[in-house]
């Protein structure tokens, strides 16, 4: 009998031979098999399962024999007794190889399993977390040696899992020694390593069961919102959103950037305030996933240059004024409680590269996430929020650039505008021969014309409900291409309103009681230009691209994902294409960062990829000007949106009388934010 066996491991079919009596977790190690284990191989992680297979295996050419590998031994029969080995599953650390045999490696023991991100877009996504767990003993110290703590934990590291030359932050030193004797020497630690060297992150007594967390957070102008992951397998275990608190020093991102410039001091007091919010948001993420702050090991941050620079304590002034420089555009690494994020002592954050001066790591995480440059076809991604990101390309090229939209989508500055959440109005459609509406409430599934509707309270109209009820008034006549809502005698109806020299169309009134909620000229013409940015973005990066139209269209963003592609047609949010190739991506940009969160592969993807991104300045373009004025039409001056006119009802209605103070032109100042 030869004294070395055959393993072959599924499903990576790796294969090779090995002494008998190998245990399964050491051949695995010795053939580049991807099998987890926390306690190296000390027989309490239950991180290492496999099973063994046996029979006839005629693709590989074996026959395995029942007694190919070892019987339980007393480590795997207790921990049968304790909490019970699921049929067939064996430790791989305690199971020996007494024979050729085929091994199955289960997902749940992959450090490197692969994940389908959403059902969306299928995408698979490879695990390939910057830190994991590792558990090792530690030898106690002794007068005769002089080593410190953190030292002969590094030995231990070096000897159990030929980890060499950790370091680690000052932070961690000052938590590290009452936790090792916590744990009685025996301690789990974070181990990062993102290509740059091992690095001890946190440190927890004892064997940790429970798997390290990480946060996604897309930092944007108005809200920060963040997912807490299980860096084991990706799962979010909780999602949150606040507000970005430096609303108060401006709603845009150019006011921002002025307010710094005006005010002495006035870059780090916005600092401080989205610092403190990154720790608030942290902390409520942890709160609502039931685990404390300080198991929370990474942090991955996405957001738009100012964003960027005014979370680093980078002053943001060169970015409002060409040639927009950076101060850098390489992604960064460095402890995450810099940025006031509430973390284990050493935790580490990484900000995805940006790819302009106002082209941000929220795009490059867009870029991530819907990936244009593996697509053949020509994909227009369009990130709409305060600032909207926009995507072009395909795999031979990509371009970017940003628009500043303003925060109208958002349900700001929008007369009864707010924002999305119970109460808003969020989908309305409008009867094109009596201009009567019917509405839904978001936290309510009925229409408002229906009897189970009820009586809920009304408190306003969000993003999603302005557009389509603007989209709605265009395709019922009440408003005229240039975006005139016409009286009551020119529409029919009398729910349009005068309102000083103009007219509004009440969608509610709730009377004494109630809200009264209406869409007034101004709110359209609010639309008007964030649509016209929005839609003159897009055309830029047609003109720079060569081309008249796209393949698809692809909405993403939070408020993107709730935008119905037909009524952002009618306005002309976006180029004409086919309905069916216009879809919703959610917000790519936290999908970008909960990607780049779970896997070093990701991070390097996306630097590469945006370097090879061309960027188009929106601000400095003279064309952009001319997109804009003639977008300001609805749905376009002179576009003739062929598959648009198809599906939607464009009646040729006009309310200019010539005296209303209205003028229905594109006038704007210009504006980024
Ligand atoms: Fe931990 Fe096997 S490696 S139980």
């Amino acid at each position: 009998m030869s004294d070395d066996v055959q393993v072959i491991f599924t499903p990576s079919g790796k294969r090779g031979r090995v002494a008998r009596g190998t245990r399964v977790l050491a051949a695995a190690r010795k053939l580049g098999v991807d099998l987890d284990s926390v306690c190296g191989g000390r027989g309490v992680c239950s991180k290492c399962m496999v099973v063994p297979s046996f029979g006839d295996f005629p693709k590989h050419g074996l026959h395995v024999e029942p007694g190919a590998v070892s019987g339980l031994n007393a480590v795997e029969q207790r921990y049968d007794k304790i909490r019970g080995l699921k049929p067939g599953y064996r430790l791989g650390c305690q199971t020996e190889i007494l024979a050729d045999v085929v091994i199955d490696v289960p997902p749940e023991s992959q450090v490197h399993k692969q994940v389908v991100r959403k059902a969306a877009s299928e995408r698979v996504m490879e695990m390939d977390p910057a830190t994991r767990p590792v558990y090792i003993e530690v030898e106690e110290p002794d007068m005769h040696r002089p080593e410190g703590d953190f030292q002969r934990l590094a030995q231990a590291l070096e000897k159990q899992w030929q980890v060499k030359g950790v370091r680690t932050d000052l932070e961690v030193l000052r938590v590290l020694q009452p936790v090792l004797r916590k744990g009685d020497w025996k301690v789990t630690v974070a181990l990062h390593d993102a290509g740059d060297g091992p690095r001890v992150t946190g440190v927890f007594p004892g064997l940790r069961e429970a798997p390290l967390y990480g946060l996604a957070i897309d930092l944007g102008s108005t809200t920060i919102a963040g997912h807490l992951v299980a860096l084991d397998d990706g799962r979010v275990l909780a999602s949150a959103g606040v507000m970005n608190p430096q609303i108060r020093f401006g709603e845009d991102l150019m006011s921002r950037v002025s307010y710094a410039m005006m005010n002495p001091g006035g870059d780090q007091e916005m600092t401080k305030a989205v610092r403190d919010a990154m720790g608030d948001l942290a902390r409520e993420l942890a709160g609502e996933a039931k685990v404390g702050t300080e198991e929370i090991v990474e942090a991955v941050v996405v957001c738009n240059p100012v964003m960027h620079h005014l979370l680093l304590g980078i002053d943001p002034v060169e970015l409002g004024q060409a040639p927009f420089a950076l101060a850098t555009s390489e992604s960064l690494d460095f402890p995450a409680r810099e940025i006031g994020i509430d973390a284990s002592a050493g935790a580490r954050a990484y900000i995805l590269p940006l790819i302009a001066g106002h082209v941000g790591a929220d795009a490059a995480a867009v870029a991530l996430s819907e990936a244009p440059q593996r697509r053949k076809d020509l994909s227009l991604i369009v990130d709409v929020g305060t600032n909207a990101e926009i995507l072009l390309g395909n795999n031979q090229r990509v371009l970017a650039c940003s628009s500043p939209t303003g925060p109208a989508f958002e349900g700001a500055q929008i007369s009864s505008g707010q924002r999305a959440a119970p109460g808003a109005i969020e989908r309305i459609e409008i009867d094109p021969a009596t201009k009567e509406p019917r509405f839904k409430i978001i936290g309510n599934d009925h229409w408002s014309t229906d009897p189970e509707f009820g009586t809920p309270r009304i408190t306003g109209i969000c993003g999603s409900g302005i557009i389509e009820a603007v989209a709605e008034m265009r395709m019922a006549g009440i408003v005229d291409a240039s975006g005139l809502i016409g009286s009551a005698e020119q529409v029919g109806t009398p729910r349009c309103e005068p309102n000083g020299r103009t007219h509004e169309y009440v969608i509610f009134d709730g009377g004494l009681e109630g809200p009264r909620i209406t869409v007034t000229q101004g709110d359209i013409r609010a639309i008007q230009l964030a649509k016209s940015a929005l839609y003159a973005g897009a055309r830029l990066l047609m003109d720079e691209m060569g081309v008249d139209t796209v393949d698809r269209v692809v909405l993403a963003g939070a408020f993107g994902a709730h935008i119905s592609p037909k009524h952002a047609m009618v306005l002309g949010m976006i180029p004409d294409a086919p309905l069916n190739h216009v879809s919703s991506a959610g917000n790519a940009a936290g999908t970008g960062a909960h990607m780049a969160l779970c896997s070093v592969k990701a991070r390097r993807e996306i630097e590469d990829q945006v370097k090879k991104i061309t960027k188009v300045e929106t601000a400095i373009e003279p064309r952009f000007q001319e997109h804009f004025v003639a977008a300001n039409a609805l749905p376009h001056a002179t576009a003739p949106f062929p598959e648009l006119r198809k599906i939607a009802p464009l009646p040729d209605v006009s309310f200019n009388t010539g005296g209303s103070g209205e003028d229905g032109g594109g006038r704007r100042r210009r504006r980024r934010g």
